[in-house]
């Protein structure tokens, strides 16, 4: 087991990537805290977790308050130990050029997905200061890289993403805490399937999607769950303040 008795804290761990990866830390070995918005979905993840013999809290947290996630930290703490593992991974998407985007949807948008990374990366650190260890694993995306029409303000968060791990990475190293970032490509998650129920042709879409990906499939959350646990495990200990693209290659081409 490659996370035995390690005590990770998991943002967006209803859905998607967050809950491939919990269940997957949680099968390696980890303790996990399950923070997530959606409670009846994260306390699927927590029996999902207990059901199969690993050790779950679900803690209802909005990672945008910063009360919430002080909260989640406290109860993975009280119940674990200090949190050791954080995947950031808590995130959501909204379409809208620039010149139609309402100023409240921007800072949404930045509020969930970026300064959520600061608030649990900040209420978590003094643990892992402690312990003198810890690794922080911050969800990106491809959009944090290269531009795509219609997605200023999540390009925006994404890219800002990238910087806040470079900059906590260089900041803690000295601390034996490790600060990497993954920018996933298209992934078949409950986000997308919003996305495809909203087009006439999802088919077509589906078919696209996979298409732009030169290995020719758009990613499972499991893709992104492994890189994460590499991330987040001693395999990794010499690597911080990188930004691994799982992304079927996606980030390689021009046209
Ligand atoms: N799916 C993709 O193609 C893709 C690509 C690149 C990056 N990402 C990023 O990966 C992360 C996970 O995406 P996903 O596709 O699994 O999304 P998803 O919508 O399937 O799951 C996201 C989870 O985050 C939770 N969440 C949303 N707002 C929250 C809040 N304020 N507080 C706590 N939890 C909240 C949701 O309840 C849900 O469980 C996001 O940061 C997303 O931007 C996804």
């Amino acid at each position: 087991m490659r996370l035995h008795n390690r005590v990770a804290l998991v943002t967006g761990a209803a859905m998607g990537i967050g809950k491939a990866t919990a269940l997957l830390f949680a099968q390696e070995g980890a303790r996990v805290l399950a923070a997530d918005i959606n409670e009846q979905e994260g306390a699927e993840t927590e029996r999902e977790i207990r059901a199969a013999g690993g050790e779950c809290l679900f803690h209802r947290t909005d990672v945008s308050d910063e009360g919430d996630v002080e909260a989640a930290v406290k109860a993975a703490t009280s119940r674990f130990g200090p949190v050791e593992i954080l995947l950031n991974v808590a995130g959501i998407a909204h379409e809208a050029p620039a010149h139609e985007l309402k100023l409240e949807d921007w800072q949404r948008i930045l509020n969930v997905n970026l300064t959520s990374m600061f608030l649990c990366a900040k209420h978590v650190l003094p643990g892992m200061i402690s312990l003198h260890r810890g690794a922080i694993v911050n969800i990106s995306s491809v959009q944090g890289l290269f531009g795509f029409p219609g997605y200023p303000h999540y390009a925006a968060s994404k890219g800002g993403i990238i910087s806040l791990t470079r900059q906590l990475a260089r900041e803690y190293a000295s601390e034996g805490i490790r600060v990497n970032c993954i920018a996933p490509g298209t992934v078949d998650t409950p986000m997308n399937h919003g996305v495809l129920a909203r087009v006439p042709d999802p088919d077509a879409l589906k078919a696209a999607w996979a298409k732009m990906h030169p290995l020719g499939r758009f990613g499972q959350p499991l893709d992104i769950a492994q890189g994460a646990l590499f991330l987040a495990g001693e395999e990794s200990s010499w690597i911080t303040g990188q930004c691994l693209a799982i992304d079927g290659g996606v980030s390689c081409r021009v046209f």
